[in-house]
């Protein structure tokens, strides 16, 4: 056993082509259906993890300002679970920086308990699979389980907390895709993914989107493996304005768009007429990622950027799983 300090483990988010939204297990975040996504190289989540010397309780720093309220709660919490299953008990001092922005409907928590879950598993010294570590990852945020394996990954509902994890589809070189993500608000979000998952039910929509959501992930898959850009971008959008739909006619309702970002699904759909290959899709919030082939980014770039209310465009290829960068 090598007797380390500090473990830092580096994540990246993903983008859901076919969407998580709702659990059949809230406790667990065992989901409603299987997801589909894919990791995002230029977005990096960075996590260092230590044995706490002497204290009874985890800290956690995020973009260098010492948490206090319902974040680091939340991550005490996550911690929590982590060490039951594993009858673990010193605590952890946690730090994090991420280099986009946070909580605006681009995947932060998924990149967040990726990271911290690697981090975790090798401070505490458990020898476990990627299987296990995304498993562990769901626990502190669904869609982070997509944020362990290496480029287009495929979370599998299962039944129980050792079953549910995400696997591989095909690796970041597997296909030249770009998310372009026209960023219309850089704050958090008015309702976040884990208040939404749990009014999924509540729509009368949603048994007749997690009743479909077999096929839906079949075309998915078979575009991603045979490089269809056509049938994935009719799939993505389709199964982004499903889960929407949803968001829309639960109760509460949630509205995540706004003008612009029917704006840019509008040009969109016109650059796909125009023989650009362009799909869009929404998570929980109101940037748009625009999926495209790598060879059109630049043109993609420059009409989305003359959109009124488009403050900024990320780019990201395919990315890898999650890691470990450096242990002291
Ligand atoms: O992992 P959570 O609880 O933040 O939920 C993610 C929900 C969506 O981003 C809207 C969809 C998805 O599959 O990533």
């Amino acid at each position: 056993m090598v007797n380390k300090h500090s473990i830092t483990a580096k994540a990246h988010p993903n983008i859901a082509f076919i969407k998580y939204w709702g659990n059949q297990d809230n406790s667990l975040r065992l989901p409603s259906n299987g997801s589909i996504s894919m990791n995002l190289a230029n977005l990096n989540t960075v996590t260092t993890a230590a044995i706490s010397q002497g204290s009874d309780h985890d800290s956690l720093e995020l973009n260098g300002i010492q948490q206090s309220g319902p974040v680091l709660v939340r991550v005490q919490q996550y911690m929590d679970q982590f060490r039951n299953i594993f009858i673990k008990h010193e605590h952890l001092d946690i730090k994090s920086t991420n280099d986009f922005p946070i909580s605006a409907g681009i995947a932060s928590s998924a990149s967040a308990f990726a990271a911290l879950s690697t981090a975790a598993a090798n401070i505490y010294d458990l020898d476990l699979t990627q299987n296990e570590i995304s498993a562990l990852a769901r626990l502190g945020s669904g869609s982070a389980c997509r944020s362990i394996p290496t480029g287009f990954t495929e979370w599998k509902t299962g039944n129980t907390h050792e079953d549910s994890y995400a696997v591989s589809i095909a690796p970041e070189n597997h296909w030249n895709l770009w998310d372009c993500i026209a960023v219309i608000q850089s704050s958090p979000k008015d309702v976040s993914s884990t208040q939404g998952h749990n009014l999924a039910n509540s729509s009368p929509l949603q048994y007749a989107r997690i009743k479909d959501a077999a096929r839906r992930l079949d075309i998915c898959r078979n575009a991603i493996l045979n490089k269809d850009f056509e049938t994935l971008a009719e799939i993505i959008e389709l199964d982004s304005n499903m889960m929407h739909a949803v968001m829309m006619t639960s109760k509460p309702t949630i509205l995540y768009w706004q003008p612009t970002s029917i704006a840019i699904m509008q040009e969109v759909r016109q650059m796909r007429k125009n023989g650009i290959a362009a799909a869009y899709t929404l998570d929980a919030g109101s940037n748009v990622h625009v999926i495209c082939n790598g060879n059109d980014i630049q043109k993609i770039e420059d009409l989305l950027v003359g959109i009124a209310g488009v403050n900024k465009i990320i780019k990201s290829p395919v990315g890898s799983g999650a890691s470990v960068v450096s242990l002291t």
